[in-house]
């Protein structure tokens, strides 16, 4: 069911504009080609947003709402008494069915117009609680002053401070009585601005025409207007809210038969919060082109273009072996176009902006056209050196067909070349799995605050500068691969090397379940134990686990629709000439794959990679158990929620990242592959730093428990009973390499008899 209920500002809402239109001369522009041109996206950067996500589920006893309370009251009276005396707009508000969770989103209004950059989602469960919330009001000039800089001191202690306060505040609200945690703000008068507060720039200038603010565009984006006289301005009345829709809280103008503009130009006036503090008047623009479509701010006195986003953007195709296939003998590769996933790689895999540091400095976005992105870079190194910045990397190729934009798409006969042949085809091959695997854990909570690979975080937490470094058919060694994992901010490592079982040489550049066992390390690392720790899977049954993560993940995702439990699967066997380099498959079998907990005490188990093996095999248990009970998607990806906030954006646009119970969630939960991924990657970030199998598999149950209370617990307990981790088993006299007696068990609780 949805909800969705809407706040009029109290004030009538005065236009700002004083004039009808005045008449601008064509500006120097240059003719309008029909080739689409790139301008940089740009505009104001809100740091002093936050957002307060506490773990719920610690031990606080669920708050019951009184009688009648409807969440989005209460979520309002929260925005009103802890987190803002401001006038605002309930831009949306619904309740996802599957877990009651009522997301509301609130639009700050200021002297009766939006501010289009500040807004308030709160998220309240279905016992009335505010689970979490994120803030980025206005809050006044100082209050901006004073983030800036704290976002610009990098010291450790500032850091600290700010988590601190954070989680000072989280304790407050949610363990406390709902809401008393909170400073109460003394409620301003609505439809008062409080100039001590608000600073509004300029107050008193002239505010420009919208025909001249589109002009002002017109001239930033370099096409002529040359005849402003035909363009006739339509004010249209405030559109009326129904369930969950979008509502302006003012009137919106309309410019007719603009000449470069597809459709009518929607216009109104909107504040924006500027990094200097202050509140600017803007003409607000949106104007569809043939090759463009722009979002556009215009400061409403003097002009300048102050913030722009194109919601178009150009296609990058890559050649590749596409997600679902394990290795070339599963299928050919293809031409992917546009394959990033638009929440986990905001600006697309090669459109790699400028990171917070080059942008406190003041350095301009850099563009790439080849392999070199925000999450990874990816070159050759056949010299197998240390160097890798200037290594050679494939360009890609400016073309209209058969898609516009930029195409890799590079010969690649593995069969008959050798791997440094087609070189350029395995970088993009990995590339586009590095980017890809982020993509996916991203989805499943490897995220900027969890520790992830990403050059630039764009202020979602953790520490950026990290994509991958990734070397294609290192020089270094053969037979192998590795990839180093040092703690979040500094870059992990991956280096794959080239196989000499077969004539030709196989590379394992083109064998993705590699590539995903290398980067799950990187994963498994950064989630074990916090970002900023790398020790915690070094040796012993963690070490062994942290094998055993990537064999698990990089099986799990080339399972097929028509799969079974009967389906078994060998680690690295198209590399390695057609034999896998497990000892046994992965297999539902205990005939084909006898491995179970106890085998790990027995000579030739001390080595990380037998007892990973183990591991993922327990956790292929799991996943069959899962599948079985919830069925199968081949999406792996869960949907993006572009239901609300951009709802009325046609076609490609930003999007906004997936809150906790979204409809990705939603899909998560509905299908065993997708579930069994996100409780293996919730189980990594519960578990304690060095654990042990027993401690990883109650890491895997609680997560089950927070996620689906618990509704899995039995199917996850018998597929580790099977292999001997059941409820009895316990390891003794541990050494540190991981020997030691293991007793087994195969009971399960016994509500699971
Ligand atoms: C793209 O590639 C061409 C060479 O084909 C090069 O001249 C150009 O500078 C590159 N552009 C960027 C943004 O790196
Ligand atoms: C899976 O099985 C169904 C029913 O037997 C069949 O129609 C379908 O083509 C199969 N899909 C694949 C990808 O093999």
């Amino acid at each position: 069911m949805k909800r969705s209920i809407l706040i009029t500002t109290s004030a009538a809402v005065a236009l700002l504009l004083a004039a009808g239109p005045t008449f601008v001369a064509a500006g120097p522009g240059h003719d309008h080609t029909g080739v689409r041109q790139r301008f940089e996206n740009f505009g104001p950067d809100v740091r002093h947003r936050e957002y307060v996500a506490p773990s719920l589920l610690r031990d606080s006893a669920p708050f019951t709402a009184p009688l009648n309370a409807n969440p989005v009251q209460i979520a309002v009276h929260f925005a009103q008494t802890s987190l803002t005396d401001s006038e605002f707009v309930i831009r949306n508000a619904y309740t996802s069915d599957h877990n009651g969770v009522t997301h509301v989103y609130l639009r700050q209004i200021v002297d009766g117009v939006e501010v289009t950059n500040a807004d308030i989602n709160i998220n309240v469960d279905r016992f009335g609680r505010i689970v979490s919330y994120g803030d980025s009001f206005y809050k006044g000039k100082e209050y901006t002053l004073r983030a800036n800089a704290r976002v610009n001191e990098q010291d450790e202690s500032s850091v600290m401070e700010i988590v601190e306060g954070i989680s000072n505040k989280v304790g407050q609200f949610v363990f406390g009585t709902q809401w008393s945690g909170l400073k109460k703000r003394s409620p301003r008068k609505r439809g008062t601005t409080d100039s001590t507060v608000y600073s509004i720039a300029n107050p008193s200038s002239t505010v420009i025409s919208p025909i001249d603010a589109l002009q002002s565009l017109a001239d930033h984006i370099k096409v002529v207007l040359p005849d402003v006289a035909s363009i006739s301005i339509l004010e249209s009345s405030i559109p009326i809210t129904t369930a969950s829709s979008f509502q302006h809280s003012q009137p919106v103008m309309t410019l007719n038969n603009v000449p470069f503009a597809l459709s009518p130009v929607p216009v109104r006036q909107a504040y924006l919060q500027l990094d200097n503090g202050e509140l600017q008047l803007v003409w607000d623009l949106q104007v569809e082109m043939q090759d463009n479509w722009f979002h556009a701010h215009v400061n409403a006195h003097t002009g300048e273009v102050i913030a722009l986003m194109d919601w178009v953007a150009d296609a990058t195709a890559y050649r590749v072996f596409p997600f679902g296939l394990n290795d070339p003998s599963d299928g050919e590769r293809q031409l992917v176009v546009d394959p990033h996933d638009t929440i986990a790689s905001r600006n697309g895999w090669v459109n790699y902006g400028p990171n917070d540091d080059d942008k406190r400095m003041g350095k301009k976005t850099k563009g790439y056209n080849t392999t070199i992105g925000n999450n990874v870079y990816a070159h050759e190194n056949l010299q197998g050196g240390s160097q890798w910045e200037d290594n050679h990397r494939p360009l890609g190729k400016h073309e209209e067909d058969p898609v516009s934009g930029l195409v890799f798409d590079f010969r690649l006969n593995w069969h008959k070349q050798e791997p440094e042949d087609y070189v350029d085809g395995s970088v993009v091959n990995l590339f586009y799995w590095n980017n890809i695997i982020h993509d996916l854990f991203y989805r499943y909570g490897f995220d900027e605050q969890s520790g992830n690979f990403q050059e630039d975080n764009f202020g979602l937490g953790g520490l950026g500068q990290d994509a991958v470094v990734a070397n294609a058919q290192d020089g270094s060694g053969y037979n192998n691969a590795n990839f180093a994992t040092p703690p979040d901010g500094q870059r992990g490592k991956m280096r794959m090397y080239v196989w000499d079982a077969t004539t030709p040489m196989r590379d394992g550049d083109l064998e993705s379940g590699i590539i995903i066992h290398e980067y799950a390390h990187g994963i498994s690392t950064r989630l074990t134990g916090g970002p900023a720790n790398s020790g915690c899977l070094g040796w012993g049954e963690a070490g062994g686990m942290g094998e055993g993560w990537g064999d698990f993940f990089a099986t799990a995702l080339r399972t097929k629709v028509n799969d079974t439990r009967e389906s078994d699967y060998d680690m690295g066997s198209w590399a390695n000439g057609g034999e896998g380099i497990r000892k046994y498959p992965y297999t539902t079998s205990l005939k084909k794959n006898p491995e179970t907990y106890g085998i790990m005490s027995k000579p030739g188990y001390y080595g990380v990679h037998a007892k990973g093996a183990v591991w993922a095999e327990m956790l292929y248990e799991v996943y069959w158990n899962l599948v079985d009970k919830h069925g199968y998607t081949k999406q792996w990806f869960p949907p993006t929620d572009e239901d609300d906030e951009f709802a009325e954006r046609p076609r490609k646009g930003p999007k906004k990242p997936s809150h906790p119970d979204s409809p990705a969630t939603r899909h998560i939960l509905s299908y065993g592959n997708t579930l069994t991924l996100q409780l293996v990657v919730d189980g990594l970030k519960l578990q304690p730093c060095r654990p042990d199998f027993t401690d990883a598999r109650d890491a895997i149950l609680q997560a089950d428990e927070l996620l689906t209370n618990g509704d899995n617990a039995c199917e996850i307990w018998k597929a580790f009973a099977k292999r001997g981790l059941g409820v009895g088993a316990k390891l003794e006299g541990g050494s540190p390499w991981g020997g030691g007696e293991r007793t087994e068990s195969s009971h399960v609780p016994k509500e699971c008899q």
